[in-house]
């Protein structure tokens, strides 16, 4: 797609200030702009959400989770989930299935799409995912896991990573166990989520687990859980002795996470510098990468809708705007709701209240 439309200097001026706290990493052979990456999310992550992620400072991004199968079977949807756009820099696309063979054949076939990595999802804890032997399944026969990721590995050139639990449950606490043997197949890095399968996203993720992961540090280590605001990520970030955090959740309801986390200082006065109309700004640039990437006017208004309304969070009479944006079918119509709507917050801040459960489900 062609390049979008700079940003007003206001918000540009803003996000250059965050420029210098941004640092490189690499993970194995790849190189990351910042420690900070987005996180794979099911019915998120797509090209659009991706781009848009990148463009606001994660360090690099993971497709949803795509099903071998689907990819074996030819299924044009599952195929059109592999698209990945020139303009994204370090982008990954994530696989799920259970069987070495098949997932080794859909991974030749995800790597003729351009991604700079494959990621093999072992967190899913769905159970439709789960009783087939896939996501966090894969975490309980680890005798399997040495030919799955030999096999895949052997078929493609690019970087390969996995994405895991803590373990199954906290009887099974194994994730050093696969990251050793994860080493010695050939993988390159390792994600964990600090949650058990069982626990699904109750409870707290169990960062002493990870950190404690590190001191055996076989493989460099992408931690992941419950980093939802800045002040947060920023204190993890001093402190971790992991090479990089994942961000999920956190990035829904403040785009602008990955770089408001660099700055401790900044971090740290948990107001944000970003108003109504650094919003509408970025939603914009939404829209343009989700109308270039879906004709359809009609998927283009379900994707753009939800993250809007997880962007207005916190801010003033949000409720009252995601009723509005809701009933509305057009997607003119929605786009000037939303503009009033984000241009009307003036300098409004916005409160998140960080104790609230917000979306306790997922496929990792
Ligand atoms: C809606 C949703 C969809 C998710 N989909 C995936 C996925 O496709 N693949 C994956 O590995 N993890 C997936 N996850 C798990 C996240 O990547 C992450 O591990 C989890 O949400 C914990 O991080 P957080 O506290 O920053 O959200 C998903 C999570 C959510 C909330």
């Amino acid at each position: 797609m062609k390049e979008p439309q700079a940003f007003g200097q206001a918000l540009q001026a803003k996000l250059e200030k965050f420029q210098a706290f941004k640092k490189p990493i690499q993970l194995g052979s790849i190189d990351f702009s910042s420690r900070l990456l987005l996180a794979p999310m099911a019915g998120i992550c797509n090209l659009p959400y991706r781009l848009l992620m990148e463009d606001l400072g994660a360090g690099g991004t993971v497709s949803e989770l795509i099903s071998c199968h689907g990819i074996n079977y030819g299924n044009q949807r599952t195929l059109e989930m592999l698209k990945i756009d020139p303009l994204e820099k370090n982008v990954g696309i994530q696989l799920f299935g259970e069987d070495a063979e098949a997932m080794a054949r859909a991974a030749v076939v995800a790597e003729t799409y351009g991604p700079k990595f494959l990621d093999i999802n072992m967190g899913c804890p769905v159970n439709k995912v789960v009783s087939k032997g896939g996501g966090s399944a894969l975490m309980k026969e680890i005798k399997n896991l040495a030919p799955l990721f030999e096999k895949v590995r052997s078929q493609i050139k690019i970087p390969l990573s996995i994405k895991i639990r803590t373990g199954w449950d906290a009887s099974t606490l194994n994730a050093g166990e696969i990251i050793k043997i994860a080493k010695e197949s050939g993988i390159e890095w390792v994600a964990i989520h600090g949650r058990t399968r069982t626990q699904q996203y109750t409870g707290l993720a169990d960062w002493n687990f990870i950190e404690n992961l590190n001191e055996i540090k076989k493989l460099p280590l992408i931690g992941n859980g419950d980093l939802h605001h800045p002040y947060g990520v920023s204190e993890r970030l001093q402190n971790t002795q992991c090479d990089a955090l994942m961000i999920a959740r956190g990035a829904l309801r403040n785009p602008f996470i990955f770089i408001e986390s660099l700055d401790p200082s900044y971090a740290n006065q948990k107001r944000s510098i970003f108003t109504g109309n650094d919003y509408w700004e970025v939603i914009q640039r939404l829209y343009f990468y989700v109308t270039e990437t879906f004709p359809e006017e009609r998927t283009s208004l379900v994707q753009l809708r939800k993250l809007i309304v997880w962007f207005a969070a916190g801010f003033p009479h949000a409720a009252a705007f995601r009723s509005q944006i809701f009933t509305c079918q057009v997607l003119s119509d929605t786009m000037k709701i939303t503009e009033d709507y984000f241009k009307s917050l003036g300098d409004s801040q916005k409160f998140i209240n960080y104790d609230e459960v917000f979306m306790s489900s997922g496929h990792g």
